[in-house]
């Protein structure tokens, strides 16, 4: 059977900064066009001195551009449209210019105006001498880079161009191509004809007819997972609990108001799924006496003897099946990735999503989040802050990737 190239029909703009590597990028665009790709090139002023929009446009079969204007009517090459257009960036080689360039939002020629522009992932291979490669600051921006989503193409090792060796070499062309291809290759749905329980909301515990011990949690983040999984083609089983916002209406749901009622109903579906993914904020205790009737304020201090709640995904994964998957959220307020991956042990848990709560555009009531996934074999993946349903795509998207690999 013929294989159908992952590159067919894709807008692929390769953005060229100056730098030696940049005589390579016409062997990448010969070999993207081979594969069906359109490709489109946007040269530095400085790439010029290394390569010739002259070779690119040939090879790309389009003008390869690289000032805002096309000529002296006015005629301008129009940025937005550029980033706009292209369903996949890379900017090969990428100078510790550039870097520190996109790391603080500089928009000095063309190509750092695409590069604003544009909403598809952007991958980077930089290239730079051994010693600009490690410094500190290099390092920070790409750092910020990569928490911003962008993916880096690591540099290879070898000679350099400044007669030193190490790392810093632009990856070869084939190699570039390599990664490019992996990610846009379609990848298994692992979701897909999957039962999953996810758990969502805050649990409410009674304190006399009136009152209760709640949360802040608003079900959105749950809600968004439940919502994502369908469209993944995943049978969902949607337990919640206190919540500000309707439920999805295309699956099975279940409102329950304590840990101890949400405990049953988990109990009692869990046994017949695949998946668990736990995003409901349990009450870690419960009132030991309820009073019958409202509480008066008849006395100054009142003591409300608490007693713990059920772990409810700890009791589960003691009860899990070996092709069961657990996962498990964390929100915490201080040594947040220590706590984190204690709770991904103890609870035996095949992943945990970290919340990030020291970010105000994440948590509870807003409708963006920033998370980090760990997983049990060390894997981590950051996902910036984003709207909470395109955080849940992330998200799944990485778990049935990384399930896809380790629990086929
Ligand atoms: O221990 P901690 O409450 O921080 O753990 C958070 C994770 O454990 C979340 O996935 C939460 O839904 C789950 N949990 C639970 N039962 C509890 C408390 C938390 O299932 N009683």
């Amino acid at each position: 059977m013929l294989r159908k190239s992952p590159f067919k029909h894709k807008k692929i703009l390769i953005g060229i900064t100056g730098g030696i590597a940049a005589y390579k990028i016409p062997q990448l665009v010969r070999i993207l066009k081979k594969e069906g790709a359109e490709v489109q090139v946007v040269l530095s002023e400085s790439a010029k001195s290394f390569v010739t929009p002259q070779t690119l446009s040939v090879l790309s079969e389009k003008p390869a551009l690289s000032d805002f204007f096309k000529s002296d009517q006015g005629e301008w090459n129009n940025h937005v449209h550029l980033g706009l257009w292209a369903d996949l960036i890379l900017i090969a080689p990428a100078g510790a210019n550039t870097l520190a360039k996109m790391s603080h939002g500089i928009c000095d020629n063309l190509l750092m105006s695409v590069i604003l522009s544009a909403r598809c992932p952007i991958f980077v291979a930089p290239a730079m001498d051994l010693d600009m490669w490690t410094h500190p600051s290099t390092q920070s921006n790409i750092q910020t880079l990569v928490n911003r989503g962008v993916h880096m193409i690591e540099p290879e090792e070898g000679s350099l161009a400044s007669g030193l060796e190490g790392k810093g070499r632009m990856a070869e062309p084939e190699n570039i191509a390599h990664v490019l291809s992996g990610y846009l290759a379609p990848k298994p749905n692992y979701f897909l004809g999957k039962r999953v329980l996810v758990t969502a909301g805050g649990t409410q515990e009674p304190i006399d007819p009136v009152r209760y011990i709640g949360n802040h949690s608003s079900g959105k983040m749950g809600f968004a997972i439940a919502e994502q999984l369908i469209q993944l083609g995943a049978e969902v089983e949607l337990v919640y609990g206190a919540v500000t916002v309707v439920p999805p209406t295309n699956c099975q749901s279940y409102q329950t108001r304590t840990a101890k009622e949400m405990k049953a109903k988990c109990d009692e579906i869990f046994p017949t799924c695949d998946v668990l993914i736990m995003a409901a904020a349990v009450a870690d205790y419960h009132v030991v006496d309820v009073a019958a009737e409202k509480i008066k304020k008849t006395d100054d201090t009142l003591m409300l003897a608490l007693a713990k709640n059920p772990d409810i995904l700890k009791s589960l994964s003691e009860a899990k099946k070996e092709h069961q998957v657990l996962i498990g959220f964390a929100l915490e307020t201080e040594q947040e990735e220590f706590h984190a991956l204690e709770k991904l042990q103890k609870k035996n848990l095949d992943c945990i999503v970290l919340n990030s709560l020291n970010n105000p555009k994440a948590g509870f009531a807003v409708d963006t989040n920033e998370v980090t996934l760990f997983c049990k074999d060390g894997e981590q993946y950051h996902i910036p802050t984003q709207q909470k349903d395109e955080v849940a795509a992330a998200l799944l998207n990485k778990v049935g990737d990384w399930l896809s690999k380790t629990n086929p």
